[in-house]
């Protein structure tokens, strides 16, 4: 997709207010938009380029651009929680997601953090991302859909469990966002290449401190850390320059390490 290209029937459009209000739809012909600002037909949007203002049937304007890839996923209606951009920015450097590599990840959830790697990896990757429950995986496959037009050819979604995956897929990094990574651990100290990564995000302290530990059971992970990440938001209006008075106060913690052959 080229930005500013005009929409397409199919594409994610995101629709802003005079007031910075935000909506995510996807354009189907036939269609209309409502909000208390009126209506606008879906079919006005398509053939408009990306970027345009236009007026609804009461007289104000909503202007349309495509999602960024962070509005798409916290704006989608999802099943499972996705993992917020802030912290999937960071692991996605701290992991040392980037083209051709193959990469494990578990669960799909909603499939926001398989988008992620799906476009860190690229078309020469491979991402086999995995979820134990299958209306999760069936609702993250029309996600992703949503976004890219269709699956990418280089993501495989399964059904199943992620720790019975690791030997057939071979990876070169692991990502979990899932409640018990520990249980995958033994098998990322059999199965990663020299030098390769696992990562994980867990929520609450106890979990750190089991994954910690069975990371440092195996002997065969260096440069293990843990870390959180903090953003906050700031409101420039005029002279008032200030840190926004709310934030995301606490989502998770990441844990990344790399694998080294027998020492
Ligand atoms: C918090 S969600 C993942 C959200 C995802 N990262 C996203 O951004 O949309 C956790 C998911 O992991 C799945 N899960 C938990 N344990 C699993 C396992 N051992 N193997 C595969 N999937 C698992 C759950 O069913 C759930 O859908």
């Amino acid at each position: 997709m080229i930005t500013g290209s005009p929409f397409i029937a199919g594409d994610a459009c995101l629709l802003f207010d005079v007031k910075g209000r935000r909506y995510l739809i996807e354009l189907i012909p036939g269609r209309s938009f409502h909000s208390h600002r009126g209506a606008l037909p879906h079919d006005e949007i398509i053939g408009s380029p990306e970027g345009a203002s236009l007026k609804t049937t009461s007289g104000t304007f909503l202007t349309v651009v495509r999602p960024r890839l962070a509005d798409y996923v916290l704006k989608m209606s999802r099943g499972a929680n996705v993992l917020y951009p802030k912290d999937a920015a960071a692991l996605m450097v701290w992991a040392d997601i980037g083209p051709g590599m193959t990469v494990l990840e578990a669960g799909t959830g909603s499939g926001g953090l398989t988008m992620m790697l799906a476009r860190a990896v690229g078309p020469t990757g491979r991402v086999v991302s995995v979820e134990r429950r299958s209306d999760h995986a069936t609702l993250a496959r029309s996600r992703i859909a949503g976004f890219f037009g269709d699956v990418p050819d280089w993501v495989d979604l399964r059904v199943g469990e992620v720790v019975d995956m690791v030997e057939e897929v071979g990876p070169e990094r692991i990502v979990l966002d899932l409640p018990e990574p520990w249980e995958v651990v033994e098998a990322a100290a059999e199965h990663l290449p020299g030098g390769g990564g696992f990562a994980c995000y867990v929520p609450n302290v106890p979990q750190v401190e089991t994954v910690r530990a069975a990371i440092a059971e195996t002997g065969t992970f260096i440069e293990v850390s843990t870390f959180e990440v903090m953003m906050r938001d700031w409101s420039v209006n005029g002279r008032s320059v200030r840190p926004s008075h709310r934030m995301v106060g606490h989502t998770g913690f990441i844990t990344v390490a790399r694998k080294v052959l027998d020492r």
